[in-house]
């Protein structure tokens, strides 16, 4: 396991308030020993970096307007289960990186073992798929990556990225998220609106082996100005679940849990076994849908998915199966078009 290295002055003032509570200038400096101007400079400047907000209560001190859970490599290693803890190899807990996924990529050529996992407190350039930013503020939602690696070629991976939508959909529906969603390929929704997705990023010999970084972004607390550059209706667990969301830390153990087992299993036994499950989560099934291939829209009813993962559609030209590209519903008529933003898939 790895803990973050050396740490910023600006930092461990925002670990020590965290709490939510109002902390004095005098106790923030007696606790970092430096002197109350350099806290209120060093807190002025860490707040502004990281995207928080501050508020200076006269005569009392400093508090955090919202409490902030950060990750604590301790307290998710105790959150595992007793297989999860056997099947990690590493975990890295970093303050800031440009992509957790980038970071494990690069950890996997340099040889870093199947089972390693490295979770951001934020990421200054989170990777979405088909080329999006993921939106990746300090301290709130979840950035998280797990790597493995197969005997197998990339092309021997197929439906990998359906069976990890499923284990995360599974995790989420056992915190009390009945209405959870996944639509395919691996988009995590409730009631429509986005509240995460997963990229996986795959290399190898086209023979074998190969290595996969599973990525997920989950929301769990994002305001609406921290999500301006988000393009499509978005959804934080706080307003699914309330006060029933559980902790970060403790959802973080319970996904990495999942993903490892899930991991570990498909290299087993493939798609097969979450097919069904898949079927059970699925927003799209008997529903018409359009398809956007590269430059191409494709119109057509939404059959299903294949062994593989692939999608299947009925087109006014017959079957057709895809690995790729960007699904969502359509809708036949005019009278039936979505009446606003939030009723499209
Ligand atoms: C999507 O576009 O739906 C997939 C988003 C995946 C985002 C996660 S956040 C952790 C990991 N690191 C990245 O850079 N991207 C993935």
């Amino acid at each position: 396991m790895t803990l973050e290295p050396a740490v910023s002055t600006g930092l461990q003032l925002i670990r020590l308030l965290a709490d939510g509570d109002c902390h004095s200038g005098a106790a923030l400096a007696r606790c970092l020993r430096m002197t109350r101007a350099g806290v209120w400079k060093a807190l002025h400047k860490a707040v502004e970096d990281y995207g928080l907000a501050l508020e200076t209560i006269p005569s009392h001190g400093y508090r955090l307007a919202s409490p902030l859970e950060l990750l604590e490599p301790e307290r998710i290693l105790g959150g595992f289960g007793a297989a999860g803890g056997s099947r990690l190899a590493r975990l890295e807990v970093h303050d800031q990186l440009g992509s957790t996924n980038e970071r494990l990529m690069a950890a996997a050529v340099a040889g870093e073992a199947a089972g390693t996992v490295c979770l951001a407190e934020r990421q200054t350039a989170g990777r979405g798929r088909r080329g999006r930013v993921w939106v990746s503020p300090f301290g709130t939602n979840l950035y998280l990556s797990v790597l493995w690696r197969y005997p197998v070629g990339p092309a021997g991976l197929g439906g990998v990225s359906l069976a990890a939508g499923v284990a995360v959909a599974t995790v989420l529906h056992r915190y009390g998220l009945t209405d959870i969603g996944l639509k395919w390929p691996n988009d995590l929704l409730w009631q429509r609106r986005k509240l995460g997705g997963l990229l996986l990023e795959v290399a190898g010999e086209a023979q074998g082996p190969s290595h996969l970084v599973v990525g997920l972004g989950l929301n769990l607390r994002l305001d609406s100005d921290q999500a301006q550059g988000i393009d499509q209706p978005w959804v934080d667990l706080r307003e699914a679940l309330g006060a029933a969301a559980p902790g970060r830390n403790q959802l973080a153990a319970a996904l990495i849990d999942a993903l490892l087992e899930m991991l570990e299993r498909f290299g087993q036994v493939g798609l097969t076994p979450y097919l069904a499950e898949w079927a059970r989560f699925d927003l799209l099934r008997g529903k018409p849908v359009q398809l956007q291939l590269g430059e191409r829209l494709i119109l057509g009813d939404y059959a299903g998915i294949d062994p593989d993962g692939a999608l299947r559609l009925n087109t006014a030209d017959g079957a057709l199966s895809v690995h790729s590209g960007e699904v969502s519903l359509r809708f036949p008529t005019v009278a039936a078009a979505p009446r606003s933003a939030d009723e499209l898939l």
